[in-house]
């Protein structure tokens, strides 16, 4: 065994503003898996993180919501470990940026900065919201880009034309948060110093810490100059107030990577462990970050700089990756394919979705597609067909025939050892994050041991007079193929990995174990270890899906996350189009919850000559018989939709964000139903 190296490792930090999500995933799962595997390799692994729980769109979320922004990050922090639970995520602590441990780690931080000289001071102009009373980050205005023209832009870039300019510079701009007009108000800013460590950064970023694609990405803004970074925001701001400067928060990019370090800290003194042995300068413990591509720069140039200014280590490395499609598109509401880590749990099992991921995982920044098809394909073909199927097709000789007694040497010790050299070029994909070649090695030598069963066929050889012995070390043979190969699926598949662990009657998270075959050995009786992929399953979650569409509001297809929770205004329409929606008065005839759906309500409408079905997203906020008799106001010439519970044939009209807080319009006394809105 090589040295034992000491290992912390984290993801990304959630925002608590809104669910997880299979994007999410793809991240968790990733560094999961590495860390998984380099505790399998006996190294001391911890894995510590935290939910992001500051900055403005968690303050107006808490609001909308009509409860505290504390109430909101301690409800999300629960929903999201429930999330991670489900995936088998296996980290020592997830904290909150909210946290006293961090709250004092960023204080300390920043009072080493300031007194080192990187803080300074000065007067900016920023758009302000008066009908709201705050300033207003780039994401809450819109406008007309300044370059192309084009509409309801966002405050910072064109989605048109791509083109970055600041948000004064809008043509038209209004506030997203309140629909008006901002105007310009100065106020005095805290900027750190990032120009300060343009030569430690770059020696560093050369040092193999990053990936190369990243590396070039940061000639680039290198070439552009490093500027004086603003790491301040004026009240009302939910975050840290900065000590000495009331009225003024830290921004929320500022405590969230220092949540890295205060998590750990938490876990220090739960473990008893030195956190100066982990993050002081001359630390010999490696430090990894898995982010994705969309937040290189602030833990490639700001987070190395901060640490080094405070005097502690940097990164030993950040590993970025792409960004999750489905069906070879961005995530989308509509499509179903905006699917939240709590839906896919509710139909398909973890280990699917980790095998599927693992599968598709390089070491580069490619975006990565999730083809539901082909994830049921690969899945089933892979992990049942080629994987567990050993398992099946040799144990139960050996328990009904043997009484579970594996032989006590193995038939073909050169196919054995086989496998065993092939272990450190898989370990090697591993530590290098190339799991797509693991798992594609793997799978390889499956084939190899499905290939030994057919040409020996114990199921035939039973039938024969005296073979008794040959069965049992073929399937012997078997069973210890299948048990390197689940040791090496270990850190992708835990869930199914743990059930095969009872079946051998040993463990599968020692790589070298395997190095010595399970010889003389009683196994236990064989249970399924893991079922096919059922489609209809992935259309329930996708069906679901589009239902999760129905009680949220739509604010955006990809990034809720980065985003403001209130909606946009939509584009501009024009009188054909309005007049093209047939808006009737319609009465609720009856109103009944539907089986299967937890947010749906069937509603019976009545319009007058006809009457129509419609399932709504509102069985939170409204209890049937409450809406019976009710007029409300239909969209009468949508297309009908076929669900999973029958056909809706239309939409009745509310407003609000979502859960409870749904209001369905009505119109004044005196409108009968079948009556037009025009
Ligand atoms: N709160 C910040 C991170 C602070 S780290 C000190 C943040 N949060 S996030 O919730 O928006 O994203 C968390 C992680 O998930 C990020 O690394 C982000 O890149 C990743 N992903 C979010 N959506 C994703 C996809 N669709 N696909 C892959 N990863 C995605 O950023
Ligand atoms: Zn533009």
């Amino acid at each position: 065994m090589t040295k034992q190296r000491k290992i912390l490792v984290t993801s990304a930090l959630p925002y608590a503003n809104g669910s997880i999500h299979l994007g999410h995933m793809l991240e968790f799962i990733q560094t999961d898996i590495w860390a998984r595997f380099q505790r399998n390799r006996g190294h001391e692994v911890w894995f510590a993180w935290a939910d992001d729980a500051h900055g403005t769109p968690i303050m107006l979320r808490a609001q909308q919501e009509n409860i505290s922004a504390e109430e909101l990050i301690e409800k999300m922090n629960h929903e999201h470990q429930q999330d991670f639970k489900g995936f088998n995520l296996s980290y020592d602590n997830f904290s909150s940026t909210h946290s006293d441990y961090n709250r004092e780690m960023v204080a300390n931080i920043y009072g080493r900065l300031k007194d080192a000289g990187y803080i300074s001071t000065r007067t900016i102009t920023q758009l302000y919201d008066e009908e709201e009373g705050m300033f207003l980050p780039d994401r809450f205005i819109r406008g007309t880009c300044p370059k192309c023209g084009t509409e309801d832009q966002y405050g910072d870039n064109c989605e048109s034309c791509g083109s970055h300019y600041a948000p004064t510079d809008l043509i038209e701009p209004r506030s997203v948060v309140s629909g008006s007009r901002p105007v310009l108000r100065e106020s005095e800013h805290y900027f750190f110093k990032l120009a300060a460590f343009e030569d430690e950064l770059k020696e560093w970023l050369n040092s193999g810490a990053l990936q190369s694609e990243v590396v070039n990405k940061l000639a680039e803004w290198f070439e552009d100059g490093l500027r004086d970074w603003d790491i301040s925001r004026d009240a009302p701001y939910f975050g840290f107030e900065i000590p000495d400067a009331p009225g003024k928060f830290f921004y929320v990019w500022v405590d969230a990577p220092m949540g890295y370090a205060s998590s750990f800290r938490e876990l220090c003194d739960r473990e008893d462990l030195d956190f100066d042995e982990w993050w002081g300068a001359d630390s010999k413990t490696e430090l990894y970050h898995f982010i994705g591509k969309d937040i290189v720069y602030f833990h490639t140039l700001f987070w190395p700089a901060e640490l080094s200014g405070a005097g502690m280590r940097k990164p030993t490395a950040v590993y970025a990756h792409g960004f999750l499609t489905v069906d070879g598109a961005k995530m989308s509401k509509s499509r179903g394919t905006f699917i939240q880590a709590r839906t896919y749990l509710d139909h398909l099992n973890p280990d699917y979705l980790r095998y599927y991921f693992a599968a598709k995982l390089s070491n580069g920044l490619a975006d990565i597609d999730l083809n539901l098809e082909d994830f049921a394909q690969r899945v089933n073909s892979d992990l049942v067909g080629k994987v567990v199927n050993i398992a099946s097709r040799t144990a139960g000789f050996i328990n009904k025939r043997f009484d579970g007694r594996l032989t006590d040497s193995l038939p073909d010790q050169d196919l054995y050892a086989t496998f065993i050299q092939e272990s450190e070029n898989i370990a090697a994909d591993f530590e290098s994050r190339n799991f797509q070649s693991a798992v594609r090695r793997i799978m390889a030598m499956a084939d190899h041991a499905n290939r030994y069963i057919d040409e020996h066929k114990p199921w035939q050889m039973i039938k024969e007079e005296g073979r008794e012995a040959e069965v049992q070390a073929v399937c012997t043979q078997g069973l210890n193929m299948f048990r390197v190969l689940v040791t090496w699926l270990s850190p992708v598949i835990p869930a199914t990995t743990e059930l095969a662990a009872e079946f051998l009657g040993v463990s599968v998270n020692d790589w070298y174990a395997i190095e010595q075959p399970l010889l003389g050995h009683k196994i236990n009786p064989f249970k399924p270890l893991l079922t096919r992929v059922d489609p209809d399953k992935i259309a329930a979650m996708v069906e679901a899906s589009k239902e999760n569409l129905q009680v949220t509001a739509e604010t955006n297809s990809i990034d809720t996350s980065n985003m403001p929770e209130i909606e946009p205004l939509a584009d501009e329409i024009n009188i054909d189009q309005f007049m093209a929606l047939d808006l009737r008065v319609a009465k609720i005839i009856s109103a009944e919850t539907v089986e299967g759906a937890d947010k749906l309500l069937c509603l019976k409408l009545d319009i007058g000559n006809q009457q129509r079905q419609v399932f709504a997203g509102i069985k939170a906020a409204y209890k049937p018989e409450e809406l019976v008799d009710r007029l409300t106001i239909m969209v009468a010439n949508l297309k009908p939709r076929k669900m999973r519970f029958g056909l809706s044939e239309g939409m009745v009209l509310a407003a609000g964000p979502g859960g409870s807080e749904i209001y369905i319009l009505s119109p004044d006394s005196g409108a009968t139903p079948g009556q037009r809105i025009k």
